[in-house]
């Protein structure tokens, strides 16, 4: 591992924040001086201001700056991560949606900061359920992360145990109907409908232009990835969150994550303990 001098590490924390919106300290304050080495080594370069100069041209070329953020942000996410929020979705958002708009209109989900697929993947077991009862009702569910290495892993819909937290028995039995082909230590490879439900495609949070993708959402999942940004950040994500989201769709953040100190307009609601952050409908005019 090389020496590297800590105004030259600062120096890299500033252009992963300035593409990322990541603050550095908050992911890891430790080695992330040998990420940046193991990075120098892996891109073939020596000399630090030759990688710098690499990491500077990210707007025209961001694999280097990919794979620095894909070192040093925690990928860990498993199948229904806070269970409440999905309870909602299928107790609550959904009946309601289709009672209020009919079968006319797709449900437009996005997993933002998807990581490996987990999130969407049980977004799709959501909705599938749901059609299971009503075989009419239409689904759009959108995936996005900054880490193309997690959005390959999501695309081949595998995964370990330890995404499942030996919880799949269960989940199987709730939802009935199998997640996919699981081997003998536990992996499985999930199946072809369900793979086919969710679109996975490149999202930088930062770059609030390339949001607008969310536009029309009824559901927007953006949990513990806020906790990576700073407060300016936060709340600049949150107005857009608000402005694209329909009337009556929500937002789910992070169990540990809370709003930004503004009053937006969302509306907090507590399901069974879980939390929702909801733009109210418009009002009927008489
Ligand atoms: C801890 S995982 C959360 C996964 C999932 N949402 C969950 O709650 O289980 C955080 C993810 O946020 C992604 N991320 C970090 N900064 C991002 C950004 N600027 N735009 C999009 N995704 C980002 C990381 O690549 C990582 O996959």
């Amino acid at each position: 591992m090389i020496y590297i001098e800590k105004r030259k590490i600062d120096h890299i924390s500033r252009l992963v924040h300035d593409y990322s919106g990541i603050v550095v300290e908050r992911v890891t304050s430790r080695q992330v001086e040998k990420k940046i080495s193991d990075q120098m080594s892996r891109f073939k370069v020596s000399n630090l201001d030759d990688y710098i100069s690499i990491l500077e041209s990210f707007s025209h070329n961001p694999l280097a700056m990919d794979d620095l953020i894909a070192d040093l942000t925690v990928s860990e996410s498993f199948f229904f991560r806070n269970p409440g929020q999905f309870k909602y979705m299928l107790e609550v958002l959904l009946p309601e949606f289709f009672d209020r708009q009919g079968f006319q209109f797709p449900f437009r989900i996005w997993s933002a900061g998807c990581s490996r697929g987990e999130e969407a993947y049980s977004i799709a077991m959501v909705a599938r359920k749901f059609q299971n009862q009503f075989a009419e009702a239409r689904f759009s569910i959108n995936a996005g992360d900054i880490n193309s290495r997690n959005l390959q892993m999501a695309k081949e819909g595998v995964f370990c145990k330890r995404s499942l937290r030996d919880k799949l028995p269960e989940f199987e039995e709730f939802f009935g109907f199998s997640l996919g082909r699981c081997d003998e230590s536990g992996n499985c490879v999930v199946n072809e409908e369900l793979r086919k439900m969710i679109e996975f495609q490149r999202l930088n949070l930062k770059n609030l232009q390339s949001l607008k993708c969310l536009t029309g959402s009824d559901i927007i999942f953006c949990r513990n990835v806020l906790i990576y940004f700073d407060e300016h950040l936060r709340s600049l994500l949150f107005e857009d969150f608000f402005k694209y989201l329909n009337p009556g769709g929500v937002v789910f953040i992070g169990e540990s994550e809370c709003l930004p100190p503004l009053d937006i307009g969302f509306e907090t609601i507590n399901y069974k303990n879980s939390y929702a952050y909801r733009k109210p409908l418009l009002k009927q005019s008489k």
